[in-house]
């Protein structure tokens, strides 16, 4: 008989744990010397709860992505029975799981999205669906908005267009180009700083992308990448009819479009995808996070079936080992069934009114807010110098970090927060009810006060 493995790590202290992550582990998007990371033993429903029982109301879904909450009890037994019954089956076998997770899918996606590669992440989703773009249309080009973010590997980073992608320069994917997409608050337009009237808006970037489009050469571009709804760089929602309008730039001149809805997909904007507020339905869509709410890796490249069919008689290059895994998918079907009989998607969209009111609420009496938006249960908060000038808060007088500064005085408030630069989210778990929605609102309100009196008056408040 074999022997148990033995857990006596897993009755480590605090502070080893604490001391035993520093000493050996490598921290992504950090600076080693500086990372200060959250103590976390167990998670239930909304809350984490660190190793002294002290509970964080999550705020941020974990990394956007727990959707449904922590711990619930259907997907950890699913992920159990699937690793009694099949822990793992390489990429070209065909399991129940597999069958069933595309079936599902296919139901839940626009019409005609209905063939699906599914991978170990966003980023690899997003890999995969250049290099379909490119292997369809036989073009290179990619066209991006600056206001993104798309992941981390080399392909990914490329098309990325927020100061993430800079740091590795000019190493990146060649063949991208970058345009603005749509931001009234602090639009490329001047004129949308004082009238931003939806329509305008819209037909002000469309016109610029079109002009893009023609300068860069339409038969050179495959593909333009959109985060349907921007995620860390601000939840920007498109006004009505860009979208619309890109589809049909787009198919005027047999570009493909890809969706990222990597964030906004799986009810985080009160539809099970994002496309779904616009009617648009793209050549190819990213999906990540919420496939799984985070039970375990899993993204998914959803493709048309003709841009699937110009690789039936070619080989699709491109594959890891764990395309595919049964435990994810696993945990992606009960994560799906879970949050059907949940009403989850039904409920962001019930709560859409109490996030906005919440958000206005706070800028109505903090002088260092100077915008929110929000839709479904994702929300933003943008932080300013000052409302005249729109300059972004980045830093407190003292030269730290103005996220850095939030995140450690909501920690303080048990609440979990987190975001970009001057921009604090709001994403949490699609199951939080209207009262923890303002119990995290006053906990966050608690903490702009702070911010603002440090930033008007430093000598005021204690330096953390
Ligand atoms: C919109 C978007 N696309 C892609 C990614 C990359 O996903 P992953 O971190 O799973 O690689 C992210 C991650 O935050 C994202 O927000």
């Amino acid at each position: 008989m074999s022997k148990p493995i033995k857990t006596s790590w897993q009755s480590r202290t605090r502070d080893e744990v604490q001391a035993l992550c520093m000493q050996h582990n490598f921290w992504t998007w950090s600076a080693q010397a500086e990372v200060d990371p959250l103590p976390v033993e167990r998670a239930q429903g909304v809350f984490l709860y660190d190793f002294d029982g002290q509970a964080y109301l999550d705020f941020n879904a974990s990394v956007m992505c727990v959707n449904l909450g922590h711990g619930d009890g259907r997907v950890i037994d699913a992920i159990a029975e699937q690793a009694r019954t099949l822990a793992f089956a390489g990429p070209h076998t065909a399991t129940r799981v597999r069958a069933e997770l595309g079936r599902r899918l296919a139901e839940l996606t626009p019409p005609g999205l209905d063939r699906f590669l599914f991978t170990l992440g966003g980023a690899d989703a997003i890999e995969n669906a250049i290099k379909l773009a490119r292997g369809h249309s036989g073009r290179a080009k990619i066209l991006a908005g600056y206001n993104s973010y798309h992941g981390a590997t080399h392909g990914a980073l490329a098309v990325t267009g927020d100061s993430r992608r800079l740091a590795w320069e000019p190493f990146l994917m060649p063949g991208v180009v970058h345009f603005h997409t749509p931001y009234p608050y602090q639009s490329i337009f001047p004129a949308h700083w004082q009238d931003s009237d939806p329509a305008r808006v819209a037909s002000d970037y469309l016109d610029y992308l079109e002009q893009v489009v023609k300068s860069e050469g339409p038969s050179t571009i495959a593909a333009i990448l959109l985060e349907t709804v921007v995620g860390t760089n601000g939840v920007l929602v498109p006004p009505d009819g860009y979208l619309q309008g890109v589809q049909e730039l787009c198919r005027r001149h047999g570009i493909l479009l890809i969706c990222d809805e990597v964030m906004a997909g799986f009810g985080r904007t009160g539809t099970w995808f994002a496309v779904e507020h616009w009617k648009v339905v793209p050549d190819l869509m990213v999906m990540a996070k919420g496939l799984t709410s985070g039970y375990a890796p899993l993204g998914a490249l959803a493709m048309t079936d003709e841009v699937a069919r110009s690789f039936d008689h070619r080989t699709y290059q491109g594959g890891l080992t764990f395309n595919g895994h049964p435990i994810s998918l696993a945990a992606a079907i009960a994560n799906l069934e879970a949050l059907e009989q949940d009403g989850c998607i039904d409920h962001a969209h019930v709560l859409e009114p109490v996030l906005l009111e919440q958000l206005e609420s706070l800028k109505s009496h903090s002088e260092i807010v100077g915008d929110v938006r929000g839709i479904g249960l994702f929300g933003a908060i943008e932080l300013v110098e000052d409302r005249e000038s729109r300059k972004p808060l980045e830093r407190v007088p003292d030269g730290i970090p103005a996220l850095k500064y939030v995140q450690r005085l909501a920690r303080e408030r048990g609440l979990f927060v987190s975001g970009r630069g001057s921009i604090l989210l709001v994403v949490p778990p699609l199951i939080i009810t209207p009262e923890q929605l303002r119990e995290g609102f006053r906990k966050l309100d608690a903490c702009l006060q702070d911010l603002q009196a440090r930033v008007m008056d430093p000598g005021s408040v204690q330096a953390l």
